[in-house]
């Protein structure tokens, strides 16, 4: 049975590798998006463009749709990746895309105190090299964030940026199709990110909101609207069961003012003595070229490729840069900040309702029938998650959550260890442990993850060459706040999961012991402590390298209009922008960032011609 799976899958692996066109054609005539086509170019076209954006993901590509929409404007579009494939749709696969090459397969430095049960002792970091970015092979859940959090970048002296003046943008962005919320001060129905409630839901989603309810938390039927706090059912960046990542959403557009070049690497920025942009040297196939821009060049490569880009031309903190044998052009603080929420990997518990994804139940016709003809079933999760809730532990600090707990009804062992284990970057021994007894169990995961990190990465560069890897410093316990957060965060699920609501379906923890924790007497505090340290679960939430900030904070690298500090016609719009992370997941800000960003850098250029 096992080697079947393993074959079933690495045909799919295959496919998607080598993007086999009648395969493709067959299922888009089985209706998965015959009309997903985006128009691209092997070369630009022109020596010169009004704007270049470098990056396609949820923040630049809106950046490139908005521009490109002033048909005077030139505007050229260089992404390092190449354009998604049919099975980056599919929203089961989305653990599956990691292993490909549409990730960059970044991992974090070893630290030597946390991600102890990780392979080398490194968490992984996955990172979207594709036309469309992160949001290709990311977990599609799409939360705002609270609006405290927007107030506070404004408070920091960040004009604009409070939630009541940027709620036009997360609304712009949006193409919100869930009829059972009808909010339209929130939401708009005409954008262009499709947001919905997944077309497959097990009953533990219910279950867990009504554990919720009996513990005393609220219901919140729009986490995304009027009220964040509570329990609800998660919403998706998805259009009728495929993903919808930030290519399909922005550009699809075909216009003959937009270039948009794939598999095109940017290897600095051009910037002259009078210390403006003008332009990016790139590569493809192995020629590098120059490209020029007339107005402005947009970073937009994400929170850790941007830092890098600023740094490898020149804009970036002077020792390092003395150190890499870089030019200074500007010093700047570009690499701080790194922020990232972090949850936890150990937290299962076994239920008996034979409903939760394991890959044993996919060999069956009718779950691709289900799906190619009516987009339902499982194959329209993204792996498991479905329920949200927002909750404040004894830490928390103001009226924010401090804890997120997504519901998974899934766990590393839904696949036997072949994708998620690795994709995770989780060592076997950790795996044989706690994770291999159970295969076969219906497991309901819970990863509690902790909103407002007080620790704080960094982001170096080994070498000058742009093709090495830089270095991720994570930091993550730097702040022993962080755990004790996250400690708590865990002990509300165990009561969540002790409610009749959960216990109806026999909820029992998975009590295994992690490797090295087993000094400590399970349940308590530093057993814990201990977990979190060795299998921390990164929710791939980079933000804050190139952070935003008013004129006298020292640490900013861009103003709050997003361009950079010291050099004229560059900015930096996507998600290295936040100066403090927003809660939930981040994508659909990152999306806010780009239309926001995009707004400004016409009202720059409409105001000066
Ligand atoms: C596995 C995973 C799961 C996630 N799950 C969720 C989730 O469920 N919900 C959620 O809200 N968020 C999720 N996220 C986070 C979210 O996807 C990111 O925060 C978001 O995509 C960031 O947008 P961005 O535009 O800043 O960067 P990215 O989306 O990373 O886009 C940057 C783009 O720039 C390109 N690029 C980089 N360097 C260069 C270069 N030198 N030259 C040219 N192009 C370059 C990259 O290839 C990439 O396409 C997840 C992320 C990952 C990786
Ligand atoms: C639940 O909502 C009510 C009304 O908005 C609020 O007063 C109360 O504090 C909330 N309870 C919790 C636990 O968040």
């Amino acid at each position: 049975m096992r080697e079947i799976l393993r074959l079933i899958f690495s045909v799919i692996l295959i496919i998607n590798l080598s993007e086999s066109a009648t395969f493709l054609d067959l299922l888009r005539q089985y209706g998965l998006d015959q009309s997903y086509q985006i128009a691209t170019r092997t070369l630009p076209t022109k020596s010169e463009y009004d704007f270049i954006v470098v990056g396609s993901g949820p923040g630049g590509a809106p950046v490139a749709n908005r521009l490109s929409e002033i048909g005077a404007w030139k505007v050229l579009l260089l992404e390092a990746g190449k354009p998604e494939g049919i099975f980056n749709q599919i929203p089961l696969l989305t653990e599956n895309a990691q292993m490909t090459n549409y990730n960059w397969g970044y991992r974090v430095e070893s630290d030597g105190k946390s991600c102890l049960g990780m392979k080398d002792l490194r968490c992984t970091w996955p990172r979207g090299k594709s036309l469309g970015g992160s949001s290709t092979i990311n977990n599609l859940i799409h939360t705002r964030g609270n609006k405290l959090d927007f107030d506070e970048w404004a408070n920091l002296g960040n004009y604009g940026w409070e939630y009541e003046k940027i709620l036009k943008y997360f609304k712009k962005s949006e193409r919100f199709r869930i009829p059972e919320i009808r909010d339209s001060f929130y939401h708009n129905t005409e954008g262009n990110v499709d947001v919905e409630y997944s077309q497959w839901r097990t009953p533990l989603a219910t279950a867990f909101l009504d554990a919720g309810k009996e513990c005393g938390y609220n219901i919140t039927q729009d986490y995304n609207g009027a009220e964040q706090m509570g329990f609800g059912y998660i919403q998706l960046a998805t259009d009728k069961g495929a993903r919808c990542s930030a290519s399909k959403a922005y550009l699809r557009v075909k216009r003959p003012n937009l270039d948009i070049v794939p598999s095109a690497r940017v290897l600095r920025v051009l910037i002259n003595s009078r210390k403006e942009a003008y332009g990016v040297e790139y590569e493809k196939n192995g020629k590098k070229y120059e490209v020029h821009a007339s107005k402005e060049v947009i970073l937009s490569a994400g929170t850790i490729d941007t830092a890098k880009l600023l740094i490898l031309s020149g804009i970036g903190p002077k020792d390092h840069l003395n150190e890499l044998g870089i030019p200074l052009v500007k010093d700047a603080k570009v690499g701080y900040n790194l922020q990232e929420h972090i949850a936890f990997w150990g937290l299962s518990f076994i239920v008996d309702l034979p409903v939760t994804i394991q890959f044993k139940r996919f060999i069956n016709p009718k779950l691709y029938s289900e799906y190619f003809f009516r987009r339902e079933g499982p194959l329209a999760s993204p792996a498991g998650p479905e329920a949200i809730a927002f909750v404040q532990t004894k830490y928390a600090q103001d009226a924010r959550p401090d804890i997120e707990l997504l519901q998974i009804s899934a766990a590393m062992t839904s696949d036997k260890g072949l994708f998620l284990r690795k994709g995770y970057g989780v060592s076997e021994r950790i795996y044989n442990a706690i994770y291999k007894p159970l295969e076969g169990k219906d497991l309901v995961t819970v990863w509690p993850s902790l909103q407002h990190p007080k620790s704080r990465g960094r982001i170096l560069l080994r070498s000058k060459n742009p093709y090495d890897e830089p270095i991720l410093k994570g930091n993550f316990f730097d702040d022993p706040l962080d755990l004790d957060v996250i400690v708590e965060g865990i002990k509300h699920t165990v009561k969540l999961f002790n409610t009749k609501a959960l216990k109806k379906y026999g909820a029992k923890i998975n009590s295994l012991k992690i490797p090295g924790c087993e000094q400590y007497e399970f349940g308590s505090d530093d057993y814990w402590k201990c977990g979190v340290l060795s299998i921390p679960a990164m929710e791939n939430h980079e933000c804050g390298t190139a952070k935003m900030g008013p004129k006298d904070d020292p640490d900013a690298v861009v103003d709050p209009e997003l361009r950079v500090y010291g050099v004229n016609r560059l900015r930096v719009v996507d998600a290295s922008v936040m100066p403090l992370i927003p809660d939930g997941h981040i994508t659909a800000s990152v999306y806010m960032v780009g239309e926001k960003g995009a707004d400004m850098i016409k009202n720059t250029w409409q105001t000066k011609s």
